[in-house]
């Protein structure tokens, strides 16, 4: 038996229907926020990737030559993508322009729960200004796409990954070496961070510095503790965000993400129960479109773990109960047949969810299977009944029925459902 590749997942009905049922919460959300949809291809060139993404996800790339000989990669993330995209056809529209995108995401990672090698990512992206109001904006349509799920158990935190990152060059890291201890940071590997800033000749009491600022965490008041700008800049984003009515969000200076792109304000989403894999979103605003011959401009974004969240959903107990059919067409006898074909073809076109045996079973039969899958509704046709050229509708959970003139049943359906 051929399995499928490790890392990848099957979706059954029930369970797309749940997925689909949450992603279209998430593309309603997204729409009150003026955000529009958009979709770029599931490969790019590798180089897009390499570009900027960090020495995490490159580890991680799922990266191949095609038949031309052309150096291919599987989308790791969408960030990188969306700003090609912007840099190719989308320079001259008017700012800010505001998209979001839903798709499938690659990395060739160690799978476990809530980590796997091919899963989907709901991201937005905002390019226009660098101001507060526009990571405000950002970090509270994340927040309403997550409450608009209905999770509970979840926090936000943020950061500034500048101040982070002016003092590991003041404390003498130089820029290239930046982002292996950044990347150190993100994965809490404290004491290979700490070996690599001394590596790079940091003191002690440097090193103590940079671990001192990624444990500034608590409300808007530790801001003041901020060096430069940064802190100023931090507080108006809490204010406005409070403005907005998104209350309960951590400053955090430790929040470092792992991709190496980000130049400002950072932000993640955690929902503690998902255990080690718990970051359920991660975004921040930083500039790539000159990378990519592009004007340099200035974007915002973030994206939520699709999978990680509908996890994090159910270990709160909630549920989605499948719609299943409207109705199900029985006939007494074969000779009835044809008679039940077009009305099933009735039903299906007046937009009610209707289906009929394909087994031959006889009706008792198809009266149970029916019932066990999920119909609300069983239409009977028998002969007594097609004499006064009607039918009979059967309520398949509380057993109820009624003689409906076959002229009146789509409306009488359409009463019942
Ligand atoms: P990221 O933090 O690498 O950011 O990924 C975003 C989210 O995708 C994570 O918070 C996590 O929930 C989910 N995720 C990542 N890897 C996996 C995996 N292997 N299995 C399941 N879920 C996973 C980005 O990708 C950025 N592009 C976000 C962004 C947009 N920043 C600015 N704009």
């Amino acid at each position: 038996m051929i399995q499928r590749p490790r890392g990848t997942r099957d979706f059954l009905p029930d369970e797309m229907e749940r997925r689909r049922h949450y992603e279209s919460v998430l593309r309603d959300t997204a729409e009150t926020f003026g955000f529009r949809e958009v979709q770029t291809p599931i490969f790019e060139e590798a180089e897009l990737f390499i570009l900027r993404s960090g020495p995490n996800i490159l580890n991680e790339l799922y990266a191949f030559k095609d038949k031309g000989d052309r150096d291919l990669a599987l989308r790791p993330e969408m960030t990188a993508s969306a700003m090609r995209m912007f840099v190719n056809g989308m320079s001259n529209e008017p700012r800010p322009i505001k998209m979001f995108y839903f798709g499938q995401c690659f990395r060739y990672e160690r799978p476990q729960s809530g980590r796997y090698r091919e899963f989907f990512q709901f991201g937005a992206e905002l390019i226009g200004n660098a101001n507060p109001e526009t990571d405000a904006e950002v970090i509270a349509m994340a927040a309403a796409l997550i409450a608009s799920l209905g999770l509970e158990g979840y926090r936000i935190r943020i950061g500034h990954i500048g101040v982070l990152r002016q003092k590991l060059s003041q404390a003498g890291v130089p820029s290239e070496r930046t982002a292996e201890v950044l990347q150190r940071l993100d994965k809490k590997m404290y004491d290979e961070a700490e070996s690599m800033m001394r590596g790079c000749g940091v003191s002690d009491e440097q090193i103590a510095e940079v671990f001192r600022l990624t444990e500034t965490v608590g409300g808007k008041e530790v801001l003041s503790e901020v060096p430069g700008e940064a802190g100023e800049y931090l507080s108006r984003v809490v204010d406005i965000l409070e403005a907005m009515g998104v209350a309960d969000i951590e400053v955090d200076l430790g929040v470092v993400r792992g991709l190496d792109y980000y130049t400002g304000m950072v932000f993640e989403a955690e929902a503690p129960s998902l255990g080690a894999e718990k970051q359920i979103c991660g975004g921040g605003s930083y500039t790539l479109s000159e990378l990519f011959g592009g004007e340099k401009v200035f974007s915002t974004g973030f994206a939520i773990g699709f999978d990680r969240i509908l996890l994090a959903l159910e270990n709160e107990g909630r549920t989605h109960s499948p719609r299943g059919l409207d109705a199900y067409v029985v006939t007494a006898s074969e000779d009835l047949r044809l008679k039940a074909s077009s009305i099933v073809s009735e039903l299906r076109g007046n937009g009610i969810r209707a289906d009929i045996d394909l087994m031959g079973r006889k009706m008792s039969k198809a009266m149970k299977h029916a019932a066990s899958s999920g119909a609300r509704y069983a239409v009977i046709l028998g002969t007594r009944e097609l004499e006064t050229d009607s039918v009979t509708v059967r309520d398949l959970s509380t057993g109820e029925q009624e003689l409906v003139g076959i002229p009146d049943l789509v409306s009488r359906m359409k009463d019942h459902l």
